[in-house]
């Protein structure tokens, strides 16, 4: 038996792969692209059978081709994806070209292997898509969080863009019976997080001794879910979420920007003090805010609870207490990360 993995040398989908390994003995295959974002360095399996790497674009449908009909995966889950919302405000066209039409020829080169399977194997065939809760849009502040019967109101380049691969695996389920799974999941955080966002960032400029960029009042709200949590919820639904049915996944952790910063700061003033006696606080800038700056987003996440029995293990204060310490014990990754080290490596092995 084999899963395939898109987008698994990214920062989700790496902590996907660690947890599936520990709870299963099949073969993963991960076909990342190594973009800015894929860091094989993420991945150590080196001699271990179960886990193979391709680099590839989830664009190449003849590539994906070879590779499902050499080794006939139960699964796909697609975790690849450009994600990062200030990114896709300055360039959306990656955007467009990953989330929408390397979606589209994901979906299109699984239905063509999924069609030819023995009755048995379709039936047990699943296609997973990991989404985002920013879909939804953006919540006033006495708004109910989102459920999954919630209208899609993307508001930036990067969830408009997840949004219409959200549409395309929908429609690829109920025109051509593709046996579908969508999870539509709140912010993460936790290891092998690239230092472009917000909790990652802050982490480590604070270390560096640079300014903590606080975007507008830092009021907005997120609801932040440690990566595993996330990771074990995809797990459940891949095993048991009813085909074509989409799960909202969320920590119940409502924080806003401004409450995980000082939150982050005061973990690192205990475990890591400056060494001039000063507080990690005192670091923080306010700057200019991001363009459409979605205000809330919270997720109802009773869905998955009620009908998978999933809940998140981690509060949001053993997570990033957990995350600062990985950070803190991870001097060598973070090093390669903020370096570009690990840049020139996937240069070094895989050329131009
Ligand atoms: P990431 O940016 O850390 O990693 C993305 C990975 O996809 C990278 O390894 C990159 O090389 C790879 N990739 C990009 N384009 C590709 C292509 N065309 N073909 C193959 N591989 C390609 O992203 P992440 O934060 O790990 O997010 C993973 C998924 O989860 C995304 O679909 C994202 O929308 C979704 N999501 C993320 C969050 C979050 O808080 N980070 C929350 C909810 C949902
Ligand atoms: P981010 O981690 O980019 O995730 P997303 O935009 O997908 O929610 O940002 C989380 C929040 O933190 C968001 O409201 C933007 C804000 N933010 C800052 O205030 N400063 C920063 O330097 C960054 C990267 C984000």
């Amino acid at each position: 038996m084999a899963v395939f993995v898109t987008g698994c040398a990214g920062f989700i989908g790496s902590n996907f792969v660690h947890y599936f390994l520990s709870h299963n003995n099949e073969l993963i295959l991960n076909i990342d692209k190594l973009t800015y974002a894929g860091n094989l360095e993420n991945l150590n399996y080196e001699g271990d059978g179960r886990y193979v790497f391709v680099h590839g674009d989830i664009a190449d449908e003849v590539l994906l081709k070879q590779l499902l009909d050499k080794h006939k995966p139960r699964a796909v889950l697609n975790f690849a994806a450009e994600s990062h919302v200030d990114r896709s405000i300055h360039g959306p066209s990656d955007f467009i070209e990953t989330n929408v039409l390397g979606t589209f020829n994901l979906l299109e080169s699984v239905r063509a292997y999924w069609q030819d399977l023995p009755a048995a194997e379709k039936d047990a065939f699943r296609f997973l898509h990991v989404s985002t809760d920013e879909v939804y849009g953006t919540l006033s502040p006495t708004d109910p969080p989102f459920a999954e019967t919630k209208n899609y109101e993307p508001n930036s380049p990067y969830s408009a863009s997840k949004a219409a691969s959200d549409h395309l695996v929908r429609a690829w389920h109920h025109t051509y019976g593709l046996p579908v799974l969508t999870t539509n999941c709140s912010n993460n955080y936790g290891p092998y997080h690239f230092p472009e966002k917000l909790i990652p960032l802050v982490l480590l400029n604070a270390l560096a001794g640079k300014p903590l960029p606080i975007y507008g009042d830092g009021q907005q709200v997120r609801d932040w879910l440690y990566v595993e949590d996330h990771c074990r919820a995809i797990a459940r639904v891949l095993e048991a979420g009813k085909v074509g049915e989409t799960y909202n996944i969320g920590g119940w952790n409502e924080k806003t920007n401004l409450e995980v910063v000082h939150t982050l700061c005061a973990v690192l003033d205990e475990l890591k003090p400056r060494e001039d006696g000063k507080r990690y606080a005192e670091q923080i800038t306010y700057v200019k805010d991001r363009p459409g700056h979605d205000r809330r987003y919270a997720i109802d996440a009773r869905k998955i609870e009620r009908d998978l029995g999933w809940k998140p293990q981690e509060t949001f204060e053993t997570g990033i207490r957990k995350t600062v310490q990985w950070y803190l014990a991870n001097q060598a990754w973070v090093e390669g990360v903020t370096s570009g080290a690990y840049r020139q490596w996937v240069g070094k092995q895989y050329g131009a």
